[in-house]
């Protein structure tokens, strides 16, 4: 490498002040999660440098809400396409910056790419609702058009679990209805939000429009806090998002936030083989560090013999170790501090009678993934959210049993249930106090247009392109006075 390339890998990126390159004198490095090595270097906003940003949202928002559906329609198809193409290297960013195998990033690119191609297609159809008046004798003549405007410029404040998709999911929303958007990306994961942002400064988009800025947490409170910001859309922990909440009483808040989602496999359930792979695979994907990776495994007893062992099989297939092997399975945590976490919370299960069936020991950064029985309630590994590479199981006597073990949490996000039976299929969206159940299959599916999110501490409000857009904006109706209808 020559001195000039040197200096072109070694100079800080950029971050992006209402849609244009800028830097700073502070920066902050993103080390690889697997093995501690530098990835890139980054450079912080000033409090002068966000002022400006939030500014520029707040004085676009105007204009933006009025922008012709076809200008964000063009912006949202822009990315969708340069996702695509570039498809290989944004996927390498994603290993480099999160460690979730190569694999895995692949499908978070394909997924952010429909995730932005839905917000295309929603923003040139999203228009609004007519509502005839006169069913009563006073509303002759008159009709309602009723269209939802947006409710102002959104703070959207991202994990680091998909640092391209779970940002994709805040931004394409808030540009399809015409809301200036400001993120904030997870400070150990900034490299595919400011890849975006560069994507997204290839477009038409109004300055002012989006801005992407990298600061650090306690850089956030004054963000919360602006009232140029009404709208704050927030993916992350449990003990955050609640406290954001209230430290904004006034504001329009959206929380994706924790799970120790459930898998419950039912006696009618034939296919043990397929049920314990996807649970192995989806306890353990991205190292369990997803809101919806199977957490609880919830078996009945009349198949809990057969199915159990096949379950330890199938975890103990997956290849744990550098995520950018194309064979590996299960990568590093985010960080070391988390590895020796959930390392802890296994011991503690452990210690108060739990049986470690398979997995649990840690190397680094990376846990062996672990399957855990007869673990007792009130174990952390049980009761709160994990999110590392470990599944807990209980045998219930019944499909009501399965219900109650499942439900006797405080989060409620997706679950999963794998029955061929209708009846319990209905049983199991009645009962199960959760914003999803997926049907024979685990609670990890998320298709990227459906509506996403949680009751109970898993959050509220939805995300899932069209019902976000819901979300950030508001119904304002316009009576039409005497018409003849
Ligand atoms: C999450 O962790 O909440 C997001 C899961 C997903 O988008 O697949």
């Amino acid at each position: 490498m020559t001195e000039d390339e040197d200096a072109i890998v070694a100079k800080p990126r950029p971050f992006w002040v209402a849609g244009r390159p800028e830097s700073s004198a502070t920066t902050f490095d993103v080390r690889h999660p697997y093995d501690g090595t530098d990835v890139a270097t980054v450079s912080a906003p000033t409090p002068e440098q966000v002022e400006r940003a939030v500014a520029a949202a707040a004085a676009v928002a105007k204009e933006f809400r009025s922008s012709p559906a076809h200008l964000r329609a063009a912006a949202l198809d822009h990315v969708s396409a340069t996702l695509a193409a570039r498809a290989e290297e944004i996927a390498e960013t994603i290993t480099a910056e999160n460690g979730k195998p190569l694999k895995w990033a692949e499908i978070e690119v394909a997924r952010a790419t429909s995730t932005f191609r839905f917000a295309a297609e929603e923003a040139r159809r999203f228009v609004g609702d007519l509502q005839r008046l006169d069913t009563d004798a006073g509303g002759e003549g008159r009709l309602a058009v009723i269209r939802r405007r947006p409710r102002g410029p959104v703070l959207a404040v991202a994990p680091f679990n998909f640092p391209l998709n779970l940002v994709a999911h805040k931004v394409a929303p808030a540009l399809a209805v015409g809301a200036p958007v400001i993120v904030k990306p997870a400070s150990a994961t900034p490299l595919s939000a400011l890849l975006l942002g560069e994507i997204l400064a290839e477009t038409d988009l109004p300055s002012g429009a989006f801005s992407v800025l990298p600061v650090r947490g306690s850089a956030m409170s004054s963000l919360v806090e602006d009232p140029r910001l009404p709208v704050i859309s927030f993916t992350g922990s449990t003990g955050v998002g609640w406290g954001l909440m209230a430290a904004a009483p006034r504001k329009h808040v959206v929380m994706e936030l924790g799970s120790n989602s459930a898998a419950i496999v039912c006696p009618d359930w034939t296919d043990l083989d397929h049920a314990a792979r996807r649970i192995a695979t989806f306890g353990n994907y991205q190292a369990g560090q997803s809101c919806i990776a199977v957490q609880r495994v919830v078996v009945h007893r009349a198949v809990a013999e057969d199915f159990v062992p096949r379950l330890v099989a199938a975890v103990e297939s997956l290849r744990t170790g550098d995520p950018h092997d194309p064979a590996v399975d299960v990568g590093p945590l985010i960080d070391e501090d988390n590895a020796k976490r959930v390392e802890s919370w296994i011991a503690e299960a452990a210690a108060a009678g739990a049986r470690v069936l398979t997995g649990g020991a840690r190397t680094g950064t990376t846990v062996a993934p672990a399957v855990l029985a007869d673990v007792p309630a009130e174990a952390k590994v049980s009761c709160e959210e994990v999110f590392g590479p470990v599944l807990v199981v209980s045998v219930v006597d019944s499909v009501d049993e399965a219900f109650e073990v499942a439900n006797s949490t405080e989060f409620g996000l997706q679950a999963g249930v794998f029955t061929h039976d209708l009846r319990t299929a209905f049983r199991a969206a009645a009962e199960l106090e959760v914003g999803g159940v997926v049907i024979g299959d685990v609670p990890s599916f998320r298709a990227d247009q459906m509506p996403y999110g949680g009751v109970k501490g898993s959050g509220t409000g939805r995300e899932g392109v069209r019902s976000a857009m819901d979300d950030f904006t508001e119904e304002q109706t316009m009576v039409l006075s005497g018409l003849d209808l």
